[in-house]
Parts: C-alpha cells; structure tokens; sequence
C-alpha cells in the first residue's frame, strides 16, 4: 500500500525541482552571496564617485615622484614609480601585503634614511626640490612632513606633553598652550581631554591615542601628513572617527594614506594608487606601481585588469 504513496511522492519532489525551478538552499544562499556582493560594489563604486574625476584638476604638485626604486641590502622591494602628489587632496596607496606600501610611504619623509640597509634610485621631488639631495635637512623635513603610524605610538608622558614635544623640539614655544589646544581641537580630542591634560596619554583608548597622535603631528604645522594604515588597529567608530577626520584635514594638509580597506579608500580618497608584486624570472618579488587615477576611476572603471581584481575583492 505505501509503495505508490512513495513513489509518487518522489516525483513530486523532482517535479518541484525541474519544474518549478525553487532554487535549493545552497543556491538561494549563493544567489544571497551575489547580491551582498554586487550591493557592496555598488556602495563602493558610489563613495568613489563622490570624489570626482579630476580632483587633481589645478592642484600644485606636492611630490613629484620618478622613476623611484627602494632596496633593502640590494634586494628591490618596489620598483620604477613615477606618479605625482597633489595638494589638499587624500592620496590612498593600496595593494597587498609586501607590494612596498609602506616603504614608500617612508620614502616621502625620509624616514627610510634610519634603516642603514636601504638603497634608492630615481627621484622624489617636494615642491621643486629633490628631497635626498645632499644637505637636506632630514629633521626640517620630517617637521613638514609628519607621519602617523598603524599602531597608535604616543609618548609615555602626559597628553599636554605629548602634543609638545615636536613644539619643544623644533622650538615653537610661544603660545605653547594655545598651539597644545589648536592641535587638540582640530584632531577632535579636546573636549575629551581638556580637563585631564597632565595625565598619563597612555591611559587613553587606542581611538584616542590615534587622534593624539595625528594632534602630535599637525601641532607643528606640518605641510603633509602620512598615514600607514591608521586605523587597523581600532574599531568602527573609531575608525569612523580617523576618516571623518582625514576628510576634515585635507583642506589644510596634504595627505597619503595606507589603506588595506577598500571602503576606507573609496570614502576618504581623491586619488588612489594600486601597487602590485611582481615576481621576476629569478622568484624575486618586487613591489610595482599599476595604476594611479582619480578614486572614482580606480573602483569603477580601473583600466586594468589587476586593479580591478583587487578592488573586486578576487584578489589579495
Ligand atoms: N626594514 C626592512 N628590511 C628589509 N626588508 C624590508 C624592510 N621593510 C620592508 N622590507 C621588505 O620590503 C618589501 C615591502 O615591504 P613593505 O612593508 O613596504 O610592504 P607593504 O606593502 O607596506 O606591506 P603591508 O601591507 O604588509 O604593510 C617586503 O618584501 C618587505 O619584506
Ligand atoms: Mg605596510
């Protein structure tokens, strides 16, 4: 008596799935998948636009970056990049992990003479002038040139003193106070620490330490400020909170920033560069700049194929 009951029921199972075409649940998930996909592209590819397509339009050149090699021990590790940086704009550098980021990033205020292996060639020139020419002072350049790291690195002194030190250093000292709080308020952090400056900065969440020690930086008026990855290490509001920022300082302050975050770029960057590794017929990988435009034409329609791979998410 059960055996037609069974079989019937089978082909009726089969009849829903051939005919009815409901899709099974690894299929509806996947189809789910696509979607949040193709939404998160298009979100990106919307932030992007905002920013234009010629910010650069106009804009002074800040650095101008040829031909530019960095060696450590005689090993390259980011190759022949030319590209130029523009004023009052965010510059994103992405790419993946070992394309050379950072070392140019650190090639942009000297930072890279403190490592005694590095060796370069080609040029970078700062406003005219070439920043590795003999008799460059690399202390002035650094005061110019201000450089916010991954993880937040202040002092193990107090706020107040945190912020003074570069002031102290490159013998700003009048109007201590006033420059402490300007640098403070304009990194958004005054009203959370003014009634406790002479306490320890250390005692700050890692948000807070991130704002002081942009605050560390901009209080001695640089021109540029170079930022590796500076809000890796904090969570989304924080996070928000050092982009809202970013934004906020670009009209005083040229600004470079190393991003492994696709959203972050798409929102805070006019103009972004993609690095990639190159690896020779030897096996030796070397970082390569290989595409460098406007955001908007590097997340919507980058002209090549491993840009597009990248900021995709198919690759890295
Ligand atoms: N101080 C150093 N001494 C020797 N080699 C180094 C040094 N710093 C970086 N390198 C090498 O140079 C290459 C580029 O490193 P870099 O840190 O610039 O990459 P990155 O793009 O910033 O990577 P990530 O995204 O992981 O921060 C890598 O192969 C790295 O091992
Ligand atoms: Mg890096």
């Amino acid at each position: 008596m059960d055996e037609p009951k069974i079989a019937v029921s089978e082909s009726r199972e089969h009849a829903t799935d051939a005919n009815t075409a409901e899709p099974s649940e690894a299929q509806q998930q996947s189809n789910a998948a696509s979607l949040a996909l193709a939404r998160s592209q298009a979100k990106l590819a919307d932030m992007a636009l905002g920013h234009g397509q010629h910010p650069e339009e106009g804009r002074e050149t800040v650095f101008d970056i040829s031909e530019f090699s960095v060696a450590y021990g005689g090993k390259t590790a980011i190759r022949d990049v030319t590209m130029e940086i523009r004023k009052n704009l965010v510059t994103a550098f992405i790419g993946p992990s070992g394309c050379g980021k950072t070392t140019l990033l650190r090639s942009l205020n000297r930072m890279n003479d403190l490592i005694s292996t590095v060796s370069t060639t080609g040029t970078i020139h700062y406003h005219g002038n070439d920043l590795n020419a003999a008799g460059v002072d690399s202390v002035e350049v650094r005061r110019k040139i201000g450089m916010v790291f991954q993880r937040p690195n202040p002092f193990p002194k107090s706020i107040y003193d945190n912020v003074a030190f570069g002031l102290r250093l490159h013998g700003l000292k009048d109007d201590l106070d006033g420059r402490v709080e300007r640098a403070l308020a304009h990194s958004g952090l005054w009203d959370e620490v003014k009634d406790r400056l002479k306490t320890s900065a250390l005692a700050l969440s890692g948000g807070q330490q991130q704002r002081l020690c942009i605050a560390r930086a901009i209080a001695v008026e640089p021109d540029v400020v170079l930022m590796d990855e500076p809000a890796s290490a904090l969570d989304p509001i924080a996070t928000q909170r050092i982009e809202d920022l970013v934004q906020a300082l670009k009209s005083e302050y040229t600004i470079v920033i190393v991003t492994h975050n696709m959203q972050q770029a798409a929102r805070v960057a006019d103009m972004t560069a993609f690095y990639s590794v190159d690896v020779g017929t030897d096996g030796h990988r070397s970082g390569v700049l290989v595409e460098f435009d406007a955001t908007s034409n590097i997340f919507v329609r980058p002209s090549d194929e491993r840009t597009e791979a990248y900021v995709t998410g198919r690759f890295g």
